[in-house]
């Protein structure tokens, strides 16, 4: 069992598309086992996206993260961040394969509906970064 974070970014949330992004990963088996919605604020969102401080992109993406609320979501099940991963799509939508949710939702590169975690000791951090213990609840 694994856990990865979910995040539909505020573009998803904008426009009505939750409910699109968790009927994907329950169809999928990925377990929702903690979930709420969020409006980030410009250092939470500059903390949560720290590692990529350096890209150019940096001040563009947090300002867009902080543009509107976002469903943040725990995920559980067998290679859970590889395949919410595969079920995302490339970062890119323009790239991302046929059937995932950024090839089929997304309108941009930067508003690209959704976030997951990359691997484990990110997963780790991501999902302490948004839920303490007592909001996981693992069924
Ligand atoms: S990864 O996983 O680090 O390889 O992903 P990466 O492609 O490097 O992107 C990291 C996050 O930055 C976002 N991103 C961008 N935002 C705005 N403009 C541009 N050009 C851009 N390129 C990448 C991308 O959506 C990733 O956000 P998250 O939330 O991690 O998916």
């Amino acid at each position: 069992m694994e856990r990865t974070l979910s995040i539909v970014k505020p573009d998803g949330v904008a426009r009505g598309l939750i409910g699109e992004v968790v009927k994907r990963l329950e169809a999928n088996d990925l377990k929702i086992i903690a979930m709420k919605m969020i409006q980030m604020t410009k250092a939470q969102a500059e903390g949560f996206y720290a590692v990529h401080r350096e890209r150019p992109f940096f001040g563009s993406l947090t300002d867009f993260m902080t543009s509107g609320p976002a469903v943040v979501m725990v995920l559980e099940g067998d290679n859970a961040i590889a395949r919410y991963r595969d079920l995302m799509g490339a970062t890119n939508y323009k790239e991302a394969a046929e059937g995932t949710i950024r090839r089929d939702l997304a309108t941009d590169i930067e508003k690209n509906v959704v976030h997951g975690s990359d691997a484990p000791e990110t997963a780790a951090f991501e999902i302490g970064y948004f839920f303490n213990a007592f909001e996981i609840n693992p069924r």
